[in-house]
């Protein structure tokens, strides 16, 4: 069985995590949130200093805010961390890549395994249609998410930018632009509302047809399954970055 200290535990992914957990799955020994507002069957803390229980590793479903202390606290103990915040870029990622010297953390904007399904088949299309398609990303979330594009969109359109043979540029604020449709881009779209739990479309617009590949989120489980997953397969891992590539491959090998 694997203790875990969940990060981010009285908001809604970190009480989808708390609801895989169980007799069968991990155990939760400790959860971290500013916010108080939750009952759980086990202790929470607002500060890691507070924090007295040992775990094995960290699931992360939070801020980035949150994210500084969450990488200094698993450095101080040496814990294997799952990130799955979304938003993290720049310095904060240039944090993230220093930790990973000392402790393994898997990271990834979207632990669902159809959408890493979905990543793949991005990076052929673009592969095999980049020269003579539009590649546009639509994606579509509930109205409390914070951060915009979703990080699984800025995910879909690595992928697909990997698939083409020349450099692509990031628009993601085509109503400001009064300009043609540049050869390179890859436009991204945010649509927030109601309790959408994620929906992602890559189109490859070509001159004579449209591919749409599309993944349609219907729970907030699938994210907090594949946290899980992504646990077991963390544990007792070297130090660095692991991600659902690694994990899907050692689920086919
Ligand atoms: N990787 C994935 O597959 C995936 C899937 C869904 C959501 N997410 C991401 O997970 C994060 C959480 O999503 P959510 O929908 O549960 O959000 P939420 O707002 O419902 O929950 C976030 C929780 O973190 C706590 N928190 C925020 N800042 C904090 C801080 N500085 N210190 C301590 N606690 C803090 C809040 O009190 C809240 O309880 C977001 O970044 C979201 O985009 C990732």
């Amino acid at each position: 069985m694997i203790d875990v200290l969940l990060s981010g535990c009285n908001g809604r992914m970190g009480q989808a995590v708390v609801s895989q957990c169980g007799p069968a799955g991990p155990r939760i020994v400790a959860g971290y949130d500013q916010s108080a507002v939750k009952q759980n069957d086990f202790p929470v803390y607002d500060s890691f200093s507070l924090i007295a229980e040992a775990a094995d590793l960290v699931i992360d479903f939070s801020h980035i805010s949150a994210t500084p202390a969450v990488l200094a606290y698993c450095q101080a103990k040496g814990l294997p961390l799952v990130l799955c915040t979304t938003g993290i870029k720049g310095d904060l990622e240039a944090k993230v890549l220093a930790a990973a010297a000392a402790i393994p953390i898997f990271k990834s904007f979207n632990m669902s395994l159809g959408i890493s399904l979905l990543l793949s088949l991005a990076r052929q299309a673009a592969k095999v249609l980049g020269d003579t398609c539009d590649i546009e990303i639509i994606e579509k979330h509930h109205n409390q998410k914070l951060d915009a594009p979703s990080g699984t969109a800025l995910m879909i359109a690595d992928a697909a930018a990997a698939g083409l043979n020349f450099q692509a540029e990031y628009i993601r604020d085509r109503g400001l632009r009064q300009s043609k449709r540049g050869r390179g881009e890859i436009g991204i779209h945010s649509v927030r509302g109601g309790a959408i739990v994620g929906e992602h479309e890559a189109m490859f617009i070509c001159p004579q047809e449209i591919i749409s590949i599309s993944h349609s989120a219907q729970s907030r489980e699938i994210f907090a399954r594949g946290a899980v997953k992504a646990a077991g397969f963390l544990l007792g891992k070297k130090p660095g970055i692991y991600t659902m590539d690694d994990l899907v491959n050692s689920l086919i090998q």
